[in-house]
């Protein structure tokens, strides 16, 4: 099976919430590694043009004044078949339809505040990443 690399934001609930080490520690345990990591405070412009793919949807507004209200730690997680682990990891948007044991299950609130963002496929993990982290950054932390 192939090593991909996939996006995580631990969201501003969880920092709030004081789990970074939580959320991290599932997804070490799930097999993946952090192979870079940086906490930021989002803009309202970097937040509204990462989840620009939502601007039509009713929840955007909310979604970009959540995202901004605190920081979130940005992530790039690899390992093999990174992306659909991550996102088995994370659990359904919705904590309350989270499965046991899922970062959302454990430490999400609601379908908006759900403490973790994961990229959803290959194209969008790609874009991501370069969204939050140039190429030099990561090359500078190769193992
Ligand atoms: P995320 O995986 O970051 O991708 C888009 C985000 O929008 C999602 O997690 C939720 O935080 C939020 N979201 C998705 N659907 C809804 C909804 N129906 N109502 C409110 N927020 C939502």
């Amino acid at each position: 099976m192939a090593i991909e690399r996939t996006f995580s934001i631990i969201k501003p609930d969880a920092v709030k919430k004081n789990v970074i080490g939580g959320v991290t520690q599932k997804l070490e345990a799930g097999g993946l590694r952090v192979v870079a990591s940086r906490m930021v405070r989002l803009t309202e412009a970097q937040a509204k043009a990462f989840y620009a793919v939502h601007k039509e949807r009713p929840f955007y507004k909310d979604l970009v004044a959540f995202m901004t209200e605190g920081p979130v730690v940005v992530q790039v997680l690899e390992g093999e078949n990174a992306i659909l682990k991550n996102r088995e990891i994370m659990g359904a948007t919705n904590p309350e339809k989270a499965d046991a044991g899922t970062i959302r299950k454990e430490f999400g609130t609601n379908i908006e505040r759900n403490a973790v963002h994961g990229s959803d496929a290959p194209e969008t993990a790609a874009a991501e990443i370069a969204f939050f982290f140039s190429g030099a950054e990561l090359a500078t932390l190769e193992r």
